[in-house]
């Protein structure tokens, strides 16, 4: 095959095939690689593996455009690469630790095939001091010319084609002027800040952000507990803190809270480097131990509502860990459905795009776990229903017609979708996570 190109994405998970088509839709060309063949060969078909809104029809215009192309093996490409973004994954260890042997298959097959000037940019989430690793590790072969930065992606599943060419910033991580004009130079007709900075401290903001974010999440529900234990309503005291700007609005949505490939990961990774390097890091066990306990809290709803959940049918709705995906990784669905599984209940489930992935770990086995194409079908004659995931088509259901179907007419939101008032004057007993105040009122 031939192609031309000046960009070489190694890697086409989420961010890699979402960066390949982003830098194609910004009118580069682009060659995309990884070393699973059926992906490769989907993706030259115009087939995106996973759900994301946008990528395919945008990955098919490019391909006729002969701006985007894929192969499985890197080595024939690498010697004419000048600059090479390193989107392989970076999972969890046993001991929390980032497991690094894809970037380091990587930075063996460029330090073997690498010719001239080339610029190796990280833009998998790494730990602080990855790149410093990759540069001695390039160092050890003389004759080379490479170089390393560290441009951080921020894009949210769901979104990701979209935020792409809109981001919050670019943040380059670099040690030449020369990297930092190659760099901007692909971004050039972004209209963002460019952040120019060290490499350790790129590194760093993308932990940290998202470390941050975690830890909002979990501190309004924390929240969220106190306003059940209180009569309060954590819906309200989110807007009253979010009116400051210091604070900020958003992140502080209380419910199921957070998981998906990069929180979760991210946070223990990120535990793991503060104690290598030994500093006080105990805030991100706290952020994972309130976001734990958000499960256990969803399920008590029900038992406080319906007792003994052995025999209960139960209807669960969004299984995907946001609204917008097929991923389920870290999903709080799966030990929703685990602590009810253990306590005997019979679950109904339905999301619009999970299940094919759900089904693989929690297999079908009627009358225990039945899957739905229907949510109104998956709520017949349940016991309670519980919202696990805020899919749109879930902020929209015919609320009466629920209610009909509901062989009891309990309602756990567990992302506060809807107006409790609405729900309670409809006759539902209907429990929020953090709605206290609605606790309170006689249902
Ligand atoms: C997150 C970051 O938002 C991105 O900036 C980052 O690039 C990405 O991780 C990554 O590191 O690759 P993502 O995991 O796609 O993006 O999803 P988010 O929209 O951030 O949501 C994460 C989780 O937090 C979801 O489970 C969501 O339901 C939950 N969440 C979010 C809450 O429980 N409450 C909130 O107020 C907001």
């Amino acid at each position: 095959m031939e192609f031309d190109f000046d960009v070489l994405v190694l890697g086409l998970g989420p961010v890699g095939l979402v960066t390949a088509v982003g830098f194609a839709e910004l009118g580069h060309r682009v060659l995309g690689v990884d070393i699973q063949a059926a992906k490769v060969n989907a993706l030259k078909q115009g087939k995106v593996p996973f759900y994301e809104p946008g990528v395919e029809p945008a990955l098919q215009k490019h391909l006729r455009e002969h701006r985007i192309a894929f192969d499985h093996d890197a080595a024939p490409w690498i010697p004419r690469a000048e600059v090479i973004f390193v989107c392989v994954g970076t999972p969890t260890k046993p001991s929390g630790e980032a497991d690094l042997s894809a970037v380091r298959s990587v930075v063996e097959e460029v330090r073997r095939h690498a010719h001239g000037y080339t610029l190796v940019v990280e833009k998998s989430t790494v730990p602080v001091l990855t790149a410093r690793w990759m540069e001695q590790e390039f160092q050890k072969v003389a004759d080379h010319d490479i170089e390393v930065a560290s441009n951080p992606e921020f894009l949210r599943e769901g979104s990701a084609l979209n935020d792409f060419p809109h981001p919050d910033r670019i943040v380059l991580g670099v040690r030449s002027s020369r990297a930092e004009h190659i760099l901007r130079n692909l971004y050039r007709g972004i209209e963002t800040e460019f952040l120019v900075t060290d490499i350790e401290t790129a590194e760093i903001i993308k932990h940290a952000s998202n470390a941050f974010l975690a830890m909002k999440i979990s501190f309004i529900n924390m929240i969220a507990d106190l306003c059940e234990k209180t009569g309060a309503d954590v819906v309200d005291v989110a807007r009253g803190m979010g009116l400051d700007p210091r604070i900020g609005p958003s992140f502080l949505r209380a419910g199921l809270g957070f998981g998906g490939s990069c929180f979760p990961k991210d946070i223990r990774a990120f535990q793991h480097i503060g104690q290598t390097l030994q500093l006080d890091f105990e805030l991100l066990t706290s952020i994972l131990r309130i976001n734990e306990q958000r499960i256990h809290r969803f399920v008590q709803h029900f038992e406080e509502v319906l007792g003994d959940l052995k025999g209960r049918t139960l209807a669960l709705l969004g299984l995907s860990f946001k609204p917008n995906t097929d991923d389920i990784r870290e999903a709080p669905s799966l030990k929703v459905i685990q602590a009810l599984r253990a306590r005997g209940a019979r679950l109904h489930l339905h999301d619009p795009v999970a299940i094919p992935n759900v089904q693989k770990l929690f297999p079908e086995s009627p009358p225990d776990l039945i899957y739905f194409e229907d949510p109104y079908e998956a709520i017949r004659d349940a016991d309670g229903l519980g919202i696990i995931t805020e899919w749109d088509l879930y902020q929209t259901l015919d609320l009466p017609r629920v209610k009909s179907l509901l062989k009891r007419p309990v309602v756990v939101d567990g992302r506060n979708i809807f107006d409790p008032e609405t729900m309670l004057n409809l006759g539902f007993v209907y429990r929020g996570m953090g709605r206290g105040r609605w606790l309170r009122k006689k249902s």
